[in-house]
């Protein structure tokens, strides 16, 4: 075998998993040390000082994303710049959509166009601030001509997805539409499955409908539509609010 072939084996080898990699700058930066992640996390979290550490962990995530290069969305014409998750990593609720669209590749922010202020809109009516909740994409690249999804890109952009609720711990998850429930129950049908809870991983998720898929509708349809997704999202709102009363989901009370 040739060293550099050895060099590349043991790379993969030795690599530190992201999150010990991650506590131990937060421990020489910020001095905080915790014996296991949960609780350095749960204690970053609970801290009212914490933003700075907070600001610096987002920052770190989204770098990671930044050199992600494993499927080719990012390497089409259409794509601008990949989109981050916004939001308080102490959010108890998170709110999870497809993949960018026009608007977001161009802004750089998820859900900024007509299905973002609908959603804006619905968190509103629910008394919650939508600066309040962390709102992702399951793919943080936009895929050409704002198709769904494909399998293959979900699974390599769910590393990213993965990274933010490892440190956002979130208590419930709303999924919107059928990419983001199928990652967390594969082969769902988002018209059988919609308000009724998932447990996985320690979350609850709540899969709805997509505001987008709202938009499309008209007459008694959108009725029946809108009706779920409220209903939908109040369920998972005053779900967040149970499991976490200390939270305050308005940004001015
Ligand atoms: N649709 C999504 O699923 N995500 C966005 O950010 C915008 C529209």
């Amino acid at each position: 075998m040739s060293v550099h072939a050895i060099n590349e084996s043991y790379k993969h080898k030795i690599e530190i998993p992201y999150g010990i990699r991650l506590a131990f700058e937060l421990k020489q930066k910020f001095n905080i040390d915790e014996p296991d992640l949960n609780t350095l996390i749960n204690n970053i979290h609970n801290n009212p000082n914490s933003k700075k550490i907070m600001d610096y962990i987002q920052q770190d995530i989204n770098n990671h994303l930044f050199l992600c290069k494993d499927c080719h969305l990012c390497k089409e014409e259409h794509h601008s710049q990949k989109v981050p998750g916004v939001g308080p990593l102490n959010s108890p609720l998170v709110l999870i959509g497809e993949g960018p669209g026009f608007d977001e590749d161009k802004a750089g922010k998820p859900f900024v166009g007509r299905a973002g202020q609908l959603l804006t809109t619905i968190l509103n009516k629910l008394n919650v601030s939508r600066e309040k909740v962390y709102i992702t994409n399951i793919v943080k690249c936009r895929p050409p001509n704002n198709r769904q999804p494909l399998a293959d890109e979900t699974n390599k952009c769910s590393k990213n997805l993965e990274l933010e609720l490892m440190f956002i711990m979130p208590k419930v998850i709303i999924t919107l539409g059928s990419t983001p429930l199928n990652y967390f129950k594969p082969n769902s049908r988002i018209t059988k499955s919609r308000g009724k809870w998932i447990f996985k991983d320690n979350k609850l998720i709540m899969p709805t409908f997509h505001p987008a898929y709202i938009l499309r509708q008209k007459g008694k349809n959108l009725v029946k539509i809108k009706w779920e997704v409220w209903h939908d999202f109040n369920k998972a709102v005053d779900k967040a609010k149970e499991l976490c009363p200390e939270y305050n989901f308005k940004l001015h009370t």
